[in-house]
């Protein structure tokens, strides 16, 4: 499913509490997602992660969209015991948007 990024610009107000992407972003709660999509897992060096994420990165390697969209659908289910304390996108349409989003913002 190929996403809309400007929907998922809308989507992504689900995850600003926590998330910041673009030219000076910081961690808040959660890491900074500036090229996230591809990304190695867990590898914000500023960034405290938990055990489960950690884990996670040592079994998958990196964000593919496909792995994005299994850790956004339910985040808990899909990394037990990861702090990103969010219910997760229960539509895949949501996914594909945020990631398409999420993929305009490189690492620089
Ligand atoms: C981790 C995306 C909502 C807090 C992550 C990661 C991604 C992500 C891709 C992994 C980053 C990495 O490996 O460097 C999103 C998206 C959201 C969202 C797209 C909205 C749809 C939230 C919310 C919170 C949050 C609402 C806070 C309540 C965190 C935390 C981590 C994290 C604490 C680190 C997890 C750990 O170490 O276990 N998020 N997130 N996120 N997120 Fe979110």
């Amino acid at each position: 499913l190929a996403g809309d990024p400007e929907k998922g610009e809308r989507v992504f107000r689900k995850c600003k509490a926590c998330h910041a992407v673009g030219e000076g972003a910081k961690a808040k709660t959660g890491p900074v997602l500036n090229g996230v999509v591809g990304r190695e897992i867990a590898a914000q060096p500023d960034f405290d992660y938990s055990d489960a994420l950690k884990e996670l990165a040592a079994k998958d390697g990196t964000w593919t969209p496909e792995e994005l969209a299994a850790f956004l659908e339910k985040p808990r289910g899909f990394a037990k015991g990861t702090k990103m304390s969010f219910a997760g996108l229960r539509k895949e349409e949501e996914r594909a948007d945020v990631i398409a989003y999420l993929a305009t913002f490189s690492m620089e």
